[in-house]
């Protein structure tokens, strides 16, 4: 394990282009493998979880080539899958985790394993598993909802399901089975969750249909099975919520300000911005406005940031999935605003990387901040600043960043205990945080 010390600085300034996106690239990765024609993939992300996917579809029979400048990938088309000699493992990716099995699931014979490392090993699986049964799959897992896990090839059903959480990932993983299910998937989320999978296969020829749930703040997104997937070529945008870290620095950071390049905008991953604007934080850039239409692309734009006062805000329920990457960091900004920032309904941080609401809620108050968990959340009281001390990461990459930016900004500095985490998403934060000061 790494630890690694993050001293106050003075300011930061410079441009800076963050990693490709984690959520895009996993889907780059499996929808290519899917696919019956080679797919390039531009700016795919070179990072432990991401290389994980590689790894896991070479393994189901897609060949995998990877260039200077782009991943080629040679898949095995919607319905060829292929049995590996032993099993998936997917390391620390959840997303691979929870996507891969809705295609697999589907396939009409073969049987496919997956495990994990041990942060992976305590997260549910039983949120895909559930409706994949009721669609007709054949899976076991240990204690019936977590990994490993097996699942058998059989023919799948349609379905009509409620999810009972926002989860991009389970909401994704039924869509994938929709493709090679015979019958209509419809899925019915509380709230929006991002949709990188809608658009990438709306992009690839795919009907998919999204509809507002009347009476609520519900979506319905409807698939049916097809015969293959067009996709061709997808550009990953830089991402977001690797971006959120660096933004963060430069609103916390006195005399700050930074340009952060070609970062995916995409309406259902900007929920971080919208609250920032709240706290009233500086950053500007061309964010996609939200949209009833279902687009087929990823905008992408430079975010301007400066350093500037904040004031606290109450993340509600209905914002929570727009921005659950970046919850441990209006945890961190709430500590320097005005007030007291409260966040509800976000429950589903505790079966993140790490319990996400005991590791931030621990972490930034061995450091000196005013805050206390709740059952789904936390309320952080501003005292205008950080002393700083030791933060351990749990092994969790978002923590692990968390640490660095708290320490950057805090009157003592931060060391980070398991700094090594960030390369899950992340590899080159130490040294692009550097080259800014
Ligand atoms: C992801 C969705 C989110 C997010 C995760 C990536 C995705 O998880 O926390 O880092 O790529 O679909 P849930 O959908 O389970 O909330």
């Amino acid at each position: 394990m790494t630890t690694e010390r993050f001293d106050p600085v003075e300011r930061l300034r410079g441009m800076v282009t963050p990693p490709a996106d984690k959520s895009i690239s996993h889907r780059a990765a499996i929808f290519a493998a899917m696919s019956p024609e080679p797919v390039r993939i531009s700016n795919y992300l070179d990072a432990a979880d991401t290389n994980s996917t590689l790894q896991a579809v070479r393994s189901v029979g897609a060949i995998v080539e990877v260039r200077p400048d782009e991943v080629l990938v040679r898949g095995t088309g919607l319905r060829g899958a292929q049995e590996p000699e032993g099993p998936i493992d997917v390391g620390n990716a959840g997303t691979l985790m929870r996507l891969l099995p809705g295609w697999l699931a589907g396939q009409e014979e073969g049987s496919w394993e997956f495990q994990g490392d041990e942060s992976i090993s305590r997260r549910p699986v039983n949120r895909i598993i559930e409706p994949l049964v009721m669609m007709g799959a054949d899976i076991d897992a240990r204690e019936g909802r977590l990994p490993p896990f097996t699942v058998r090839g059989a023919r799948l059903s349609g379905l009509e399901y409620e999810l009972p959480m926002a989860s991009a990932q389970v909401k994704s993983c039924l869509l994938i089975a929709g493709l090679v299910a015979y019958g209509e998937v419809s899925v019915i989320e509380p709230t929006s969750s991002r949709d990188h999978t809608e658009r990438m296969l709306a992009g690839a020829g795919v009907a998919i249909q999204r509809s507002a749930v009347e009476g609520g703040s519900g979506v319905r997104i409807s698939v049916r099975n097809v015969d293959e997937l067009e996709l061709e070529e997808v550009h990953v945008p830089g991402d977001l919520s690797s971006a959120a870290f660096l933004i963060a620095a430069g609103i916390l950071i006195p005399g700050s300000r930074i340009v952060v390049e070609s970062v995916g905008v995409n309406w259902s991953r900007t929920g971080f911005l919208r609250i920032l604007e709240r706290m009233g934080a500086i950053v500007i850039g061309d964010l996609e406005p939200e949209s009833q239409s279902m687009p087929t692309s990823e905008p992408i734009t430079d975010l301007d940031v400066c350093h500037g006062p904040l004031i606290a805000t109450t993340v509600e329920p209905e914002e929570v999935a727009l921005a659950i990457d970046e919850l441990p960091l209006v945890a961190l900004l709430g500590c320097f605003a005005e007030g007291e920032t409260v966040v509800r309904g976000a429950q589903e941080l505790r079966v993140k990387e790490s319990d996400r609401i005991a590791t931030v809620v621990d972490g930034l108050r061995g450091l000196g901040a005013e805050i206390e968990a709740t059952h789904d959340g936390f309320v952080v009281t501003g005292t205008a600043g950080l002393r700083g001390g030791t933060i351990n990461s749990h092994g969790d990459h978002r923590l692990a960043m968390l640490g660095a930016v708290a320490g950057l900004a805090s009157r003592e500095g931060v060391e980070v205990v398991g700094m090594e985490a960030a390369a899950v998403s992340y590899p080159g934060f130490v040294s692009d945080i550097a080259a800014l000061s």
